[in-house]
């Protein structure tokens, strides 16, 4: 095992999902072992993949109702806990003492067979992201680059210190990674700095790589194939292949 990592922003449609499984599937192409987790109720990750559609069971295994290795499904490009509409009602149902710690505990049972664990989280900072976090060695927060400001990200630093505090002291914060950038979105001082006082305060950078926008992104989610088949020359995928690389570093 080398790394468990959450992709995180509270916000919605800031890339976590695209980065997710970008990430992944990457990795899986560099002959690394991967399994990916989409602790989201709209699961739009599994969604991307060529799973077969199911229960997710990411439910009962935070209520302790069945193991990690039952609800496990093997796919071309690695193995996939999916994610399922029932995960909407996790902060109900996921209540008992030490119900932070669940997906830490399963993941014991299994991490020695993977060497990333990618974790897709939700559009906010509920039950299943603080899973996420104290079960993982690191976190990458994306932001959609035109929608980046100070709003948000006082409560997402709140959150990952509380975390680091009492929850899971070694959690990283690996970096802010700016996606769907588009051609007249300019990095003007202001913005740099903005992103620059963010990061500091989170005591990470912001990567250098950067996403750009493309149509492509949707294209290949919707015929559900990895970009880096679908358009393994588009600038898009370029960028992912450099943020891997940055990732690697
Ligand atoms: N680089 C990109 N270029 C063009 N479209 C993109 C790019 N990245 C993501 N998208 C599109 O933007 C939308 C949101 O992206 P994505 O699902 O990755 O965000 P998210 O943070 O996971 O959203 P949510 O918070 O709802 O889970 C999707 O329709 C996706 O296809
Ligand atoms: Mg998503």
């Amino acid at each position: 095992m080398r790394e468990i990592v959450s992709i995180i922003n509270q916000k919605g449609g800031s890339g976590k999902t695209t980065t997710a499984y970008a990430l992944g599937t990457g990795l899986y192409k560099k002959g690394f072992k991967v399994l990916f987790i989409d602790l989201d109720g709209q699961a739009n990750l599994t969604s991307a993949m060529q799973v077969i559609p199911s229960k997710s069971g990411i439910l009962d295994l935070l209520t302790n109702k069945v193991r990690i290795s039952e609800i496990v499904q093997k796919i071309a490009i690695g193995d996939v806990l999916v994610g399922s509409e029932d995960l909407f009602q996790a902060d109900m149902n996921v209540v008992d003492v030490g119900k932070e710690y669940r997906l830490k505990e399963a993941l014991a049972d299994v991490k020695e067979e993977y060497d990333y664990v990618i974790i897709d989280t939700p559009p906010a900072l509920s039950i299943l992201t603080i899973n996420a976090l104290v079960a993982s060695d690191s976190a990458i927060i994306t932001s959609q680059a035109e929608r980046f400001n100070s709003s948000g990200v006082d409560r997402i630093s709140k959150v990952i210190e509380t975390i680091r505090n009492h929850r899971n002291k070694s959690l990283v914060i690996k970096g802010v990674l700016l996606t769907r950038f588009k051609e007249r979105t300019r990095l003007n001082r202001d913005f740099a700095k903005l992103l620059k006082e963010f990061a500091d305060k989170l005591g990470t950078k912001v990567f250098k790589a950067t996403i750009r926008d493309s149509i492509v992104i949707s294209e290949a989610q919707a015929k559900r194939i990895a970009i880096f088949d679908y358009a393994p020359k588009s600038n898009v995928t370029e960028d992912y292949r450099v943020f891997i690389e940055e990732f690697l570093q």
